[in-house]
């Protein structure tokens, strides 16, 4: 069974960037794909983009859509093998996913980090329970250490403004007030591995990322001189991942400002969103000309109806 769980299982990423471009030209091409089919979104998490592009993509190719806030509106979900379940949870994700599978034919999920414990983030219980218990196709929407439908979106939308065949991308730290997860930076390097580019990644000391993913790829503490001669900024915070989950500073010293955006060759501005204005990045450089961020947002829709269609055609 085809699931999306992060980049580096999903085997045809080229094809399925390829699709996103085509279908945003043609939103209503595949349409009869999805007919009488039920696409289920489970929300362990808040969203404005991910809930809308993905329903939005979903209208395209003809599915339904059937939406749970687990958090508000379900049964707490107990994920323990063998667990007596006498306090809170009322439901075992055994069940649950096995039900969900009768009323569904697809089923995105989004469940957050906890930031608590670097292990059970990266087991990822939630995922990896339904893609055990369901029947049907899983679709990661953010889970606790990949966004890949951000990252496909990310993809298009610098293919689409790249004006040389080898530009330099660089994703840089920005300052953050609440302890944020690591899902969008992560499959932002796994997508970059896709892409013929010079890739930097600058962060300050105590802010790599997990060493695992970054292997190979030129990761400096030095924002200033990475900055320089880029042709794309992607500014993000994250917390942690050596103090696993911790806000190790507040300052703006990495706050994206026009004095560092003019360091650039022109540069394009991206963040996945939402983006907290005058503390990730200045709105005088949110607001520019050469900020991507809308188009990246749009471009969040025909990600994710890539991978439903293909999802679709495999059966
Ligand atoms: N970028 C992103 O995933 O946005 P939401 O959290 O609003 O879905």
């Amino acid at each position: 069974m085809k699931h999306l769980f992060t980049l580096d299982e999903w085997s045809d990423f080229d094809q399925t960037l390829a699709d996103a471009q085509a279908l945003k030209k043609n939103p209503l091409a595949q349409q009869h794909l999805g007919i009488g089919k039920t696409l289920g979104l489970l929300f362990f998490n808040p969203s404005l983009r991910t809930r809308m592009s993905t329903q939005k993509a979903a209208q395209n190719l003809g599915l339904q859509t059937l939406v749970l806030n687990v958090g508000q509106d379900g049964w707490q979900l107990e994920f323990e093998t063998g667990s007596v379940m006498n306090l809170n949870r009322a439901e075992h994700v055994k069940e649950a996913a096995q039900v969900v599978s009768q009323y569904c034919d697809i089923l995105a999920i989004r469940a957050f980090a906890s930031l608590q414990n670097v292990h059970d983030d990266q087991a990822e219980k939630v995922l990896r329970s339904f893609m055990e218990y369901a029947t049907i196709p899983i679709v990661n929407m953010e889970s606790a250490t990949a966004h890949p439908l951000q990252a496909i979106a990310d993809a298009m939308t610098i293919n689409t403004h790249k004006k040389k065949e080898y530009p330099k991308v660089v994703l840089t730290w920005a300052p953050h007030p609440k302890p944020l997860p690591q899902a969008v930076p992560n499959s932002f390097v796994r997508m970059m591995r896709h892409q013929e580019a010079s890739f930097v990644i600058a962060s300050p000391s105590g802010y790599a990322l997990d060493p695992k993913l970054t292997q190979g790829i030129k990761c400096t503490n030095n924002q200033r001189e990475a900055l320089e001669g880029a042709d794309f900024v992607y500014a993000k915070n994250w917390s942690s991942f050596s103090a696993y989950g911790q806000v190790l500073r507040t300052d703006d010293e990495w706050m994206i400002t026009q004095e560092k955006m003019a360091l650039t060759r022109e540069g394009k501005f991206m963040h996945c969103l939402p983006v907290r204005r005058n503390v990730v990045v200045s709105d005088a450089v949110l607001d520019a000309p050469n900020s991507l961020v809308i188009e990246q947002a749009c471009n969040r829709t025909y990600a994710a109806q890539a991978v439903l269609q293909k999802i679709l055609q495999d059966g």
